[in-house]
C-alpha cells in the first residue's frame, strides 16, 4: 500500500522584519544575516496569530466536507503550544469542523514533531487505509531581542493530510530515527523566549545528520546518487547546507545537483525564518513549488531535527502529476503581499503580550487579513473566529 503526503500548505502570517534593517538596528554588517546566516526577512505573528490560528489558516484551505468526514486523527506538533493541558488540536477539529469521532492530540520533541506526527499518521493509515490524518506543525520561534538567535526567529505553519494513494510524496517506511540527550537548545515551561547553545546546536545537529545517513546507507543501501534532492530542518538557510556538505564530494554530478536543488528548498525559509516543527516541510514545499527540474518517480530525502535531541532520515518518492495538486500561487502571494514592519513595530510587536489575569479583552490587528484569527481572550479562554475569505 502507499502511503504518504496527500496535500501541504503553507501558511505565514502577514507582518515581516526585513533582516537588513535589523542587521542596521543590531550594528552588524548586514552580510552576517543575508550570507553568514543565510536569512533575508522573518516572519512576525501579531497577536492575533498564535500557534492554533496558525495552524488553522494552514489546514484551512486543505479541508472540505468529504475530507472532514475521512480524517480520523488530528496531530498538532508544536513546541509553542499555548497550554499545558488541552491540546491546540481540539481547536482545530472544531475550526475546521472534522467529523466527531476523531482523535485530537499535541505532540512535542522540539522541532522533530511534526516528523513524528507524520510517521504516526503512516501508521494508523497502514491500518485503517480509507482514513486520514490531518498532521499539522505550528510554531513561533522566539530568541529574544538582541540575542544571537534573533536574526533566526520565524513564525509559520505547515499543514499536510497524510493518506493512502497520496497525490504528492510516497513515503518509503526506510525511516532511520535516532536519540542523543543533549542541552543545546530547550525552553523550560517558565521561560518566554527559547535558550540555546549556538554553537553547540550547530555541532549537535551535523552529528545527528552524521549518525542518520550513515544509518540509513548501512540499513537501506542508499547512495547519493539516488537522491534527486534532501530536504533539511532548516533553523536558518545556512544549517542544512553545512551538514550536507560533510558527505558531498568536492565536485561531481550529484554534488552539483544536490546543492542546486539545496538552494530552491531553502528560499521559503529566507522569507519566513525558523518554524521550527514546519521547517522541514516549509522546506520541501519549497523545492516543490520553485524547482520545475523535479521529475515524478524521484527519490527525495528528508533530514528531521529536534534539539534535546530526536532526529530522523527518511525517504520518499514524488507522484505522477504531483505538481497539479501543489499550493504554488497561494504561497508565492501570501509571500509577496505581507506587511513590512519597522524596528520599532517589531519591538513593540514582540513584546505585546495577551492577559493573564482572566481579563476580557478583544484582539484585532489592522494588517491581519487571515481567515482565522485569535479574535479575544476571556476568563483565560482563547476565542477565535473565522472570517469571510479577505482577498489579501
Ligand atoms: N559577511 C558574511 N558572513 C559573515 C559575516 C559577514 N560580514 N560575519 C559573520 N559571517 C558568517 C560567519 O563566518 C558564520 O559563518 P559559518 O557558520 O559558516 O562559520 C556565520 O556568519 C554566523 O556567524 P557567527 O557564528 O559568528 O554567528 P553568531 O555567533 O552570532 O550566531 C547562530 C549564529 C549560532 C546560528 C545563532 O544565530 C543562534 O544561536 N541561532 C539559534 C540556534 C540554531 O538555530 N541552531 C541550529 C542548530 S539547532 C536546531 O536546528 C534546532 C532549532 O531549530 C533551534
Amino acid at each position: 500500500m502507499k502511503i504518504g503526503i496527500d496535500q501541504l500548505h503553507v501558511y505565514t502570517p502577514s507582518l515581516y522584519l526585513d533582516l537588513k534593517d535589523l542587521a542596521k538596528a543590531r550594528q552588524v554588517d548586514p552580510d552576517k544575516y543575508t550570507i553568514g546566516i543565510g536569512q533575508d526577512r522573518m516572519g512576525i505573528n501579531p497577536i492575533t496569530q498564535d500557534t492554533v490560528s496558525m495552524a488553522a489558516n494552514a489546514a484551512f484551505p486543505l479541508i472540505n466536507a468529504r475530507n472532514a468526514s475521512e480524517i480520523d486523527m488530528i496531530i498538532l506538533a508544536t513546541e509553542s503550544g499555548t497550554d499545558y493541558s488541552k491540546s491546540g488540536a481540539t481547536y482545530l477539529h472544531d475550526l475546521l469542523a472534522i467529523q466527531p469521532f476523531a482523535r485530537a492530540i499535541e505532540v512535542k520533541q522540539a522541532c522533530y514533531s511534526g516528523t513524528a506526527g507524520i510517521m504516526m499518521a503512516y501508521d494508523y493509515v497502514s491500518n485503517h487505509p480509507d482514513r486520514k490524518v490531518l498532521v499539522v506543525a505550528s510554531d513561533i520561534a522566539r530568541y529574544g531581542l538582541g540575542t544571537a538567535g534573533e536574526v533566526t526567529q520565524g513564525a509559520g505553519a505547515v499543514a499536510m493530510i497524510i493518506s493512502q494513494n497520496p497525490r504528492v510524496l510516497t513515503l518509503n517506511n526506510d525511516s532511520v530515527p535516532y536519540t542523543f540527550h543533549n542541552f543545546d537548545f530547550w525552553r523550560p515551561n517558565y521561560a518566554k523566549n527559547a535558550l540555546v547553545d549556538g554553537k553547540y546546536s550547530n555541532q549537535a545537529y551535523i552529528d545527528a545528520f552524521q549518525k542518520t545517513w550513515h544509518e540509513h546507507q548501512r540499513r537501506h543501501h542508499t547512495t547519493l546518487d539516488a537522491l534527486a534532492a534532501v530536504c533539511f530542518h532548516l533553523p536558518y538557510s545556512k544549517m542544512g547546507k553545512k551538514a550536507l556538505t560533510t558527505i558531498l564530494d568536492e565536485e561531481s554530478d550529484t554534488t552539483n545537483r544536490l546543492l542546486t536543488r539545496y538552494e530552491k528548498s531553502v528560499q521559503y525559509t529566507r522569507q519566513i525564518g525558523n518554524i521550527y516543527t514546519g521547517s522541514l516541510y516549509l522546506g520541501f514545499a519549497s523545492l516543490l513549488d520553485l524547482d520545475e527540474s523535479l521529475n515524478a518517480g524521484e527519490t527525495i530525502g528528508f533530514f528531521s531535527y529536534g534539539s534535546g535531541s530526536v532526529a530522523e532520515f527518511f525517504t520518499g518518492e514524488l507522484v505522477e502529476n504531483y505538481r497539479h495538486h501543489l499550493y504554488t500561487s497561494d504561497h508565492e502571494k501570501m509571500l509577496s503581499q505581507r506587511y513590512p514592519l519597522t524596528i520599532e513595530e517589531y519591538e513593540t510587536t514582540f513584546l505585546e503580550s495577551l492577559p493573564e489575569d482572566g481579563s476580557s479583552v478583544a484582539l484585532s490587528h489592522p494588517q491581519d487579513k487571515a481567515v482565522i484569527q485569535l479574535a479575544a481572550m476571556d476568563q483565560h479562554r482563547r476565542i477565535y473566529q473565522i472570517y469571510d475569505k479577505v482577498e489579501q
